[in-house]
């Protein structure tokens, strides 16, 4: 059983990549099940049926979400329709969507459950509560159990994969678009990264133009950020290799892909 989980997917440069290097992945880690972040898929901001549908044409089983997840409006108009998208959990009682649900592939259930951090980032709910509320629901159903966590924070997105350690699968990190190199087996066997990294961009910063951000950053004054949609990109992910008794992370292994993009 394994899983490969890719990062927030940023843009048309974004989901050209995982496009392109989708079928490569597949044939060389044969997940059972291949998950994405795709908070950032549209324009940068949100995702649409369009695009959603477009990735589970690609391969795609399931898509998580983040704080970019109301951005683009046209989520309303199908995100409740759509059992294969969760969006953060703990956000507030009554929001649209699911904040869990249950993947199938190859005889295998694998439960999804999207969760986001407080710190430096609205104050929704309680992310650990809600988690212990989603797994006890959740039971026994299935031994597979993947959490992303999208957050800001490194000692929050550590914090929960402390604290559910044993208790799912893995723990993977988005939000921050950068990878990094924390990626281990807890000690009770869940998987766990502190972020993914996305897909996008190389050059630019966090899949935006760098210039944008450079000069907010120097003037202070309200700048429009773009997604840069040409140039060099990347694709950060991870391989999990669930043992089949336990559900429990056996492996992680981390992809990290940058690739020259002809320019058109
Ligand atoms: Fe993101
Ligand atoms: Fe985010």
């Amino acid at each position: 059983m394994r899983l490969l989980f890719i990062g927030d997917i940023v843009g048309s440069l974004g989901r050209g990549t995982l496009q392109r290097l989708l079928p490569e992945l597949k044939r060389k880690y044969q997940p059972t099940f291949t998950v994405v972040n795709g908070e950032n898929a549209a324009g940068g901001r949100g995702i649409n049926l369009k695009i959603a549908r477009k990735f589970f044409e690609w391969g795609v089983q399931g898509i998580t979400l983040g704080n970019h997840t109301w951005d683009n409006k046209e989520i309303f108009d199908f995100i409740d329709e759509e059992k294969k998208m969760v969006r953060p959990a703990n956000f507030p009682k009554g929001t649209p969507g699911l904040g869990y649900t249950f993947l199938k592939s190859n005889n295998k259930e694998l439960a999804v459950i999207n969760l986001q951090g407080r710190t430096f980032l609205p104050s929704i709910d309680c992310p650990f509560r809600k988690a212990d509320e989603i797994l006890q629901i959740i039971g026994n159903r299935t031994k597979y159990i993947l959490v992303d966590f999208h957050g800001e924070a490194t000692s929050e997105k550590l914090a929960m994969g402390w604290y559910l350690d044993g208790r799912v699968s893995a723990v993977v990190g988005t939000h921050t678009h950068v990878q990094t190199s924390d990626a281990r087996i807890l000690p009770k066997g869940t998987a766990y990264i502190t972020d993914v990294g996305m897909v996008g961009s190389y050059d630019g910063i966090l899949g935006m133009e760098k210039e944008a951000v450079i000069k907010k950053f120097i003037t202070q004054l309200p700048v429009r950020f773009d997604v840069v949609e040409k140039g060099s990109s990347q694709l950060n992910a991870v391989v999990i290799q669930l043992s089949p008794e336990t559900g429990q992370a056996t492996q992680i292994e981390k992809i990290h892909i940058v690739e020259e993009v002809p320019s058109l």
